[in-house]
């Protein structure tokens, strides 16, 4: 049974209860995190509180909770679900109001919620333990905003749903000039003659802690060019190597864009540095 955590106490998910007349259900209006841990050890925990701090703060819901508090749950969320691989959730919605309006209303308290559901192990280090994706792409109708982390997520879920009844595993975002955003649920890499790029953090990208920690890794490592830049759709059409990341999936490669291999078609070589650095450095961060 899950252990939930709801506006200060434990219980047992299906016992949690909010009012329908929170903002997070009737707007969308909260912002949450997802937060991997493996072996029960939570990575990259302050990057995903700082990040939640700053989504808090763009949409001006206020709960200065410190790191503490929230290493505090999140320790206590993955003890009580058992440790071993879990993801811990976190969200914060802006609270319940008495009507509904747009405005944000005066002096409510925000919802704060958490739970912890287990994932499969990790592929650490077994390249062949990994299966390519096949992702197809299509252009980003989102917000423009898709630098906050909303759980207001329609339209990445309608993205994911397309590609998913296309038969493919994700779908690569590009907005109307032809540049890659991101995935409607991970970042993009994109490699070509060596050189690493991924698009550059805007309003159209989440700016992704796997992201990050995998930049910051390959940065160190030094032993492949790292660039940040546009990438357009058609230079990703070409590209040797496509690579996906985020919490669940960690660096996951892609072997057909759009039904058509990339690269050789196969996890390439590029990626299986990244993969290697990525299970040996991740508890690092
Ligand atoms: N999604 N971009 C989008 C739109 C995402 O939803 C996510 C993660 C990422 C990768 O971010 P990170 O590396 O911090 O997980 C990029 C999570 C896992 C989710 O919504 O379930």
């Amino acid at each position: 049974m899950t252990t939930a955590f709801l506006n200060g106490d434990y219980m047992a998910l299906d016992e949690a209860r909010i009012s329908p007349m929170d903002r997070g259900f009737l707007f969308g209006d909260g912002i949450y995190e997802v937060i991997p841990v493996h072996d029960g050890k939570p990575i990259g925990f302050s990057l995903h509180i700082d990040r939640m701090k700053k989504s808090l703060s763009a949409v001006d819901i206020n709960l200065d909770w410190t790191h503490d508090q929230w290493c505090d749950i999140c320790d206590k969320l993955v003890d009580k679900n058992g440790g071993g691989n879990l993801v811990v959730y976190l969200q914060v919605s802006r609270g319940a109001d008495t009507k509904r309006h747009h405005a944000y209303p005066k002096g409510i308290t925000p919802t704060v919620f958490g739970f912890a559901s287990e994932i499969a192990a990790s592929p650490d280090g077994e390249e062949t333990a990994v299966t390519p994706l096949k992702i197809s792409s299509a252009e980003d109708k989102r917000w423009r905003r898709c630098d906050i982390k909303s759980t207001a997520l329609l339209g990445n879920i309608i993205h994911f749903q397309k590609g998913q009844a296309a038969g493919s595993d994700e779908t690569l975002l590009f907005n109307v000039a032809g540049e890659v955003t991101e995935a409607s649920m991970s970042n993009v890499f994109v490699v070509k003659d060596g050189v690493v790029m991924t698009p550059p953090l805007d309003h159209q990208v989440l700016p992704g802690v796997t992201r990050l920690m995998l930049l910051d890794m390959l940065r160190k490592d030094g032993s492949v060019p790292v660039e940040e830049r546009v990438v357009t759709m058609e230079e990703t059409r070409h590209a040797d190597e496509i690579w996906l990341t985020s919490s669940t999936r960690e660096v996951a490669p892609v072997a057909q864009l759009d039904g058509s291999p990339v690269g050789s078609g196969e996890a390439g070589p590029v990626w299986a540095i990244a993969h290697r650095l990525f299970t040996d450095k991740k508890f690092d961060y």
